[in-house]
């Protein structure tokens, strides 16, 4: 049975960057608060309208490509991760294609928000295991700054995210150097605790009629979900860890959803992990929902801190409630 690796990664983040000051003038916060609270010192948001969710994935996905050292047309399905598409529908992946000029390949769109990217590059294991595709391109990328609301109102939510896009070239190989094995789980009933609810198709554009309604911004039960959060990072980590018979002492490197700082730090103290064995570059980019991973994974990678035969674990958290994990050999 064939196995899957990572053989390309690539990132791309807008220009504009917005710093904890910069927010102070638009909204009652701090830099202490932001910093203390999150560690986030700066995030980029999109200052161009022609920048849209699909074309930062095309961006990552084109230097993921060339890093795989493949040429575009031999990838044979197309994986993209967002909450925040282009368009209502069709989803961002048909559009990536088309940025790219693949054709007429399977293109998948994923709606599992934090954990969005862990759960495309499960989906593109299984093909490749299955036989059933050879070189998938498993994106995520997102447009936050657009659907925040940047009032003293909103800034428990808008001071956290940030826009940007990760990619990852996933192949077939025969080596011993593939990912391991992926675990996805999901808890429904906590759906609206992290959501934006509208517009949709309860609540279509033109029932939305006064401007302070709240709904059509996101919401986020921040105690309940962090408290969640770190529960559910321990368990899914030690589930993948288990899976291989393997202990924390094993791991190379550990890169979480790059939800808020304090989250990853708890997690480390609990499974008892050295710097050296944790990623994290929320402080750069804000949390980027289905984008962290891929584009914290690859600068980690770019930064040379994974090596061949290096175990390497990646974890998610976020709305739906959805998590996963997945355990790589590199
Ligand atoms: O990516 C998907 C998963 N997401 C997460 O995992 C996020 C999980 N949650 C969190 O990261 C944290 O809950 C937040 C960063 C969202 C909030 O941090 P917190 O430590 O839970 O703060 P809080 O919401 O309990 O608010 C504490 C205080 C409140 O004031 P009072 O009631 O104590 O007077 C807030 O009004 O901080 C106030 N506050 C702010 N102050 C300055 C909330 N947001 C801000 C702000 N600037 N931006």
């Amino acid at each position: 049975m064939p196995k899957s690796t990572i053989k390309g990664l690539g990132f791309y983040v807008p220009e504009n960057i917005v710093t904890n000051h910069d927010l102070t003038k638009i909204m009652d916060t701090s830099d202490e608060w932001i910093k203390e609270r999150t560690g986030i010192k700066e995030r980029r948001w999109v200052n161009d309208d022609k920048l849209s969710t699909s074309l930062m994935g095309t961006y990552a996905a084109k230097k993921a490509i060339s890093d795989s050292g493949l040429d575009k047309n031999d990838i044979d399905f197309i994986i993209f991760s967002t909450l925040s598409p282009d368009y209502y529908f069709p989803g961002s992946g048909v559009l990536l294609q088309k940025n790219l000029g693949i054709k007429e390949v399977g293109a998948l769109d994923v709606r599992n928000q934090c954990s969005g990217f862990i759960y495309g590059l499960s989906i593109a294991d299984q093909y490749i295991k299955s036989g059933m595709y050879k070189n998938i391109l498993v994106v995520g990328s997102e447009i936050h700054s657009g659907g925040l609301d940047k009032s003293s109102r909103g800034r428990s939510v808008s001071v956290i995210f940030g826009d940007g896009a990760g990619a990852a070239v996933v192949s077939a190989t025969d080596s011993d150097s593939c990912i391991l094995s992926t675990h996805l789980h999901s808890e429904g009933k906590f759906a609206e605790e992290l959501a934006v609810i509208k517009p949709a198709t309860t609540f279509w554009i033109d029932k939305i009629v006064k401007n302070d309604d709240e709904s059509y911004f996101p919401y986020m039960n921040g105690n309940f979900v962090f408290k969640n959060a770190v529960v559910r990072f321990e368990q899914v980590i030690f589930e993948a860890l288990n899976y291989s018979n393997l202990k924390t002492e094993d791991i190379n490197l550990l890169i979480t959803h790059q939800a808020n700082l304090r989250i990853s730090q708890y997690i480390q103290k609990r499974l008892k992990l050295t710097d050296s064995q944790v990623f994290n570059n929320i402080m750069k980019y804000g949390n980027t929902t289905a984008a962290s991973i891929p584009i914290a994974l690859t600068e980690a990678y770019q930064s040379n801190l994974i090596k061949k035969g290096d175990i390497v674990v990646l974890a998610a958290f976020g709305s739906g409630f959805t998590w996963g994990s997945a355990l790589i050999k590199w």
